[in-house]
């Protein structure tokens, strides 16, 4: 079924240019796009909305302003600052990439360097290169995808890289970044999940009950306290009516991500 409902692309990107105009969000990272609230706000959207990103997002700055109060973060100071945002590993994968990006001297210029970061994949690394840099590059999110469906560029059944494609195709030259943004706010705001029926191709495993939910416990606690031997952590989980059956593989997952640590007497900590 083809239910094109623009004759030109030209008449497409001037329809969502022209609603962009009067109907923009005004998001904290969008008004000064540098490279370091481009990269931070970018990994805080990878998994969490929004609406729960905007307050966190401001409060991070204010803690870590740059690269460098980044990349010296105190990795319990940092895990606090995270808390709500979930996902903690992204928090660290970021303090990493602040110490990699100084110790290179530059800010990576290319999709390939970003993507040598660690928690960087395809979508942040173009992503980052279109707001930061206003490159003439395509990327395509949840929303992004759900407006290219339903304005009749794409389908729902298109794999991933075919949608990649149909958005080279449609991108303004010159213009990514007011594109992007455009592009994301009219899915939020107008081609919605509700007002298209359209969902999205792959969604977040169930939280509640999960490893990740265990894992956010521990994180959680482990700030909290300044040590805790697996027994507590074990009884804490129990206490919430969670299963600690997968208590150690977690713990062990944590140490080797360098979230925490086991100190001389055995106990556990929130690592340097
Ligand atoms: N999701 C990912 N990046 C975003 C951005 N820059 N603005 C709004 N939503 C986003």
């Amino acid at each position: 079924m083809n239910c094109q409902k623009y004759d030109t692309v030209d008449e497409f990107q001037q329809e969502v240019l022209e609603w962009w105009n009067e109907n923009s969000r005004q998001l904290p990272w969008r008004e000064d796009p540098t490279p370091y609230h481009v990269l931070v706000s970018e990994v805080m959207l990878q998994q969490t909305q929004v609406s729960r990103v905007v307050p966190k997002y401001l409060e991070f700055l204010e803690k870590f302003p740059d690269f460098e109060s980044l990349a010296n973060a105190d990795t319990r100071h940092l895990l606090q600052v995270w808390s709500g945002l979930g996902y903690n590993r992204r928090a660290l994968w970021l303090r990493n990439a602040a110490q990699e990006i100084l110790r290179r001297g530059e800010f990576p210029k290319e999709e390939e360097e970003l993507r040598e970061l660690k928690g960087i994949g395809h979508y942040t690394s173009r992503s980052i290169l279109i707001f930061a840099f206003n490159r003439d590059l395509a990327t395509v999110d949840t929303n992004i995808r759900r407006v290219l469906i339903s304005s009749g560029f794409a389908t729902e059944e298109m794999s991933r890289s075919e949608v990649q494609d149909v958005a080279e195709r449609l991108l303004p030259k010159g213009m990514s970044r007011d594109w992007h943004n455009a592009l994301m706010d009219y899915g939020s705001l107008v081609l919605t999940s509700n007002a298209t029926g359209i969902t999205p191709k792959s969604t977040q495993s169930r939280f509640s009950g999960s490893s990740r939910e265990i894992r956010g416990v521990v994180i959680q606690l482990m700030i909290e306290n300044d040590e805790m031997t697996v027994n507590q952590l074990s009884s804490e989980i129990e206490q919430r009516n969670l299963d600690s059956t997968e208590l150690m593989e977690i713990v062990g997952q944590l140490v080797e991500e360098g979230f925490l640590t086991y100190t001389d007497s055995g106990t556990l900590s929130i690592a340097g």
